[in-house]
């Protein structure tokens, strides 16, 4: 375990198992819908990798980047497209894959912006959501883990860009984000 990491909140073992759950739900409900499965970068790229594997019906996938946050635990409140879809969303079926849901504000940006474009439908799986520090009022329509109100990094989280690599998610150690 890296040093910084102060407790192991979901092994690897653990999230697999949880991602093979969410991909055979999402292979039955997604039956000949022929979903856009987008990934919210750069957080969900791990998560995604590992979810499209157990989704067993046809689909495509596109990469939004996005960003909320600097290098800072807490959220300016402003969100930016940095990358946006190669492909038109008009009468798709979406799927947005995101690690996590915080305060709520890049999911409910990203699902404006997908609306406004025509999308068909746009449906929300997100691995982790951590419900306390929400200030909009979105659920996410799939969710592995509910976290506590703690600074988590690791399969695709980050800390001012470290940590993403983790295999599993842990807790950070309160010295590496107050010093
Ligand atoms: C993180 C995370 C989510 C978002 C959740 O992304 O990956 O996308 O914040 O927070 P919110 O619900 O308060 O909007 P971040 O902006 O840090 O960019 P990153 O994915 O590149 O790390
Ligand atoms: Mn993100
Ligand atoms: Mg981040």
């Amino acid at each position: 375990m890296q040093n910084d990491i102060k407790d192991v909140l979901y092994s690897e073992e653990q999230i697999i198992q949880k991602v093979k759950e969410l991909g055979a739900q999402l292979s039955t409900d997604f039956e000949g819908r022929n979903p856009l499965v987008i990934c919210v970068l750069k957080g969900a790229f791990i998560f995604m990798s590992d979810l499209v594997k157990n989704i067993t019906v046809p689909l495509e996938i596109d990469f939004m980047a996005v960003s909320s946050y600097g290098a800072s635990t807490k959220s300016s409140g402003v969100v930016k497209i940095i990358k946006d879809l190669d492909v038109p969303v008009e009468g798709r079926e979406i799927l947005i894959v995101e690690d996590i849901i915080d305060s709520g504000l890049t999911l409910s940006y990203l699902i404006d912006v997908l609306e406004h474009r025509g999308a068909k439908s746009v449906t929300v799986v997100a691995l982790f959501d951590k419900p306390a520090r929400r200030t909009v009022d979105l659920q996410p329509d799939y969710r592995g883990f509910t976290l506590p109100d703690e600074f988590v990094v690791g399969y695709g989280l980050d800390y001012a860009e470290q940590y993403r690599n983790l295999p599993y998610v842990g807790i950070l150690k309160p010295h590496v984000y107050e010093k």
